[in-house]
């Protein structure tokens, strides 16, 4: 029989959630031995979003230790050495196989077993691979995705070789959009393809994608969408060569990077916990179903108070912020105590080239699209409102000043009311200022 490790407190998963979570329970007191965070991973907690943007930077790429968390929110860098200094264990390269919640059990691949008082779930979320689809050749060398440092560091590399080769980037969603940008200001000659008629449809109207896209063109980087891949060519070596599309054509490619979206981790748990929307059911607390267990970041399933409905957000902000909640009810329900419901506005963003985007709020009713969407303007500033039931409830802005995008935020928050769209249109950001 091995070893059983007991804890206090552990964390399964080592991502943006756990390092935020870890912060939290050291503000609200903690004894050394108490926190376990167990991370598949080989390095502690880091801010995820960095990987798609400046780490693939063709000079002074950002590199660890500089973005472990908390720096995205401007707090202090958690190096392993200030996890060590507060006793907190960090249980690295560690892969959890096997969960039983009724016995408060965790297993890792090498056998290890693990218990626990109460837990926090933070696995995130996984890349959806072509494979799953079973695309023809969708295994050969030099396709990349990117969830993790490690998929990073091997996409740097192959660009360090391929150097100015063919890229062709499939889908376009956030990590299309990002890794595209990022790959041409590498000089690769980049392609992109999505089977949507725009691009990030899950988020742009028509008229805001339309900006992008001819900023991309712009640049160089040649789109095609409607499309998808149904295939790869590879050579000998078994490297990718070509994309074969739906329509016959075949792109040739020295580097395919592939982002068709992301699958909440939560099969470990299946049938121990209540699900909602592909994710882990939980209150405005964070607790799951199951007492003393807590779900947080991308596998939470959360009722957003706003809008007075569950949902699943898979965005760094999110995952900061329910963490810290999570950690404040563990804390209060020790005590006895009690904390606010979490009340949480949706925040979203992107970076690419010089561009930067902020959203705030939910994307749904009418769009009222206003400002600047030259592509060929020094500094293109646009945005738009969405409107439900005579209120704005969502506003994106590109190209902000930190004041202008705290307006967009107050604006999706207190949605005001609006009597004529033809006046929100002319007044555009402006509308957003005076609230
Ligand atoms: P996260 O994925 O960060 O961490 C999960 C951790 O659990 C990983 O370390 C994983 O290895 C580990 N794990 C999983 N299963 C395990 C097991 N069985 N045993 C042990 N460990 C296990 N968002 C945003 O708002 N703005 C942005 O710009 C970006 N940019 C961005 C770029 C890229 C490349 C990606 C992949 C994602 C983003 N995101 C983003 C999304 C954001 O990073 C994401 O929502 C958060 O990282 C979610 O945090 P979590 O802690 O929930 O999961
Ligand atoms: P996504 O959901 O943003 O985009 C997926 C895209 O894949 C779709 O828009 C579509 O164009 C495309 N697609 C779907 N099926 C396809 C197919 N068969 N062939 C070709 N294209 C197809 O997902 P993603 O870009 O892969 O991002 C993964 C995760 O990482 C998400 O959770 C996302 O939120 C996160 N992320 C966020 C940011 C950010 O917030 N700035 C940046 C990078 C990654």
């Amino acid at each position: 029989l091995g070893l059983v490790k007991y804890f206090r407190y552990i964390i399964v998963g080592g991502g943006v959630a756990a390092g935020y979570a870890a912060r939290e329970f050291d503000r609200q007191g903690l004894k050394p031995g108490e926190l376990a965070i167990i991370s598949k991973e080989a390095v502690a907690p880091y801010e995820r979003p960095a990987l798609s943007k400046g780490y693939l930077n063709p000079t002074g790429a950002a590199r660890l230790p500089e973005f472990h968390v908390c720096v995205g929110s401007g707090g202090e860098r958690l190096l392993p050495g200030w996890y060590k200094e507060k006793g907190i264990q960090l249980i690295l390269s560690t892969e959890i196989v096997k969960v039983n919640l009724g016995s408060k059990t965790l297993i890792s691949a090498a056998g290890e077993t693990f218990k626990y008082q109460t837990l926090i779930i933070a696995t995130g979320s996984t890349v959806i691979r072509l494979t799953d689809f079973k695309v023809e050749g969708a295994d050969a060398k030099n396709i990349f995705y990117l969830r993790e440092l490690e998929d990073a560091d091997e996409l740097a590399e192959s660009m360090k070789t391929k150097k100015t080769g063919k890229a062709v980037i499939v889908g376009g969603g956030y990590i299309g959009l990002e890794v595209g940008a990022a790959m041409r200001i590498n000089n690769f000659d980049v392609s992109m393809i999505y089977p949507e008629p725009w691009c990030m449809p899950r988020l742009f109207t028509p008229a805001i994608a339309a900006f992008y896209e001819r900023y991309y063109a712009n640049k160089g980087i040649k789109i095609i969408k409607g499309t998808v891949a149904v295939g790869f060519n590879a050579n000998r070596n078994g490297e990718v060569t070509g994309v074969k599309l739906n329509d016959g054509r075949v792109l040739e490619a020295d580097i395919v990077v592939v982002g068709v979206g992301a699958r909440p981790l939560t099969t470990l748990f299946k049938g121990q916990v209540e699900e909602e929307k592909g994710g882990i059911k939980t209150d405005k607390f964070f607790k799951t179903s199951m007492p003393g267990v807590y779900a947080v970041g991308d596998v939470a399933a959360f009722p957003i108070k706003l809008y007075n409905e569950v949902r699943r957000v898979e965005h760094v902000d999110h995952a900061r912020k329910s963490a810290e909640q999570a950690v404040k009810a563990i804390k209060a329900s020790e005590t006895g105590k009690e904390i606010e419901e979490y009340d949480y506005l949706p925040y979203f963003y992107s970076r690419s080239f010089n561009l930067s985007w902020q959203f705030y709020g939910d994307n749904v009713g009418d769009t009222v699209f206003f400002g600047d969407n030259n592509p060929s303007s020094p500094k293109p500033k646009f945005g738009s409102f969405w409107i439900k039931d005579g209120k704005v409830v969502g506003a994106f802005l590109e190209g902000g000043t930190p004041e202008e995008n705290k307006a967009m935020a107050k604006i999706a928050r207190l949605q005001p009311r609006v009597e004529n769209l033809d006046q929100l249109k002319k007044e555009g950001l402006a509308f957003a200022s005076k609230i």
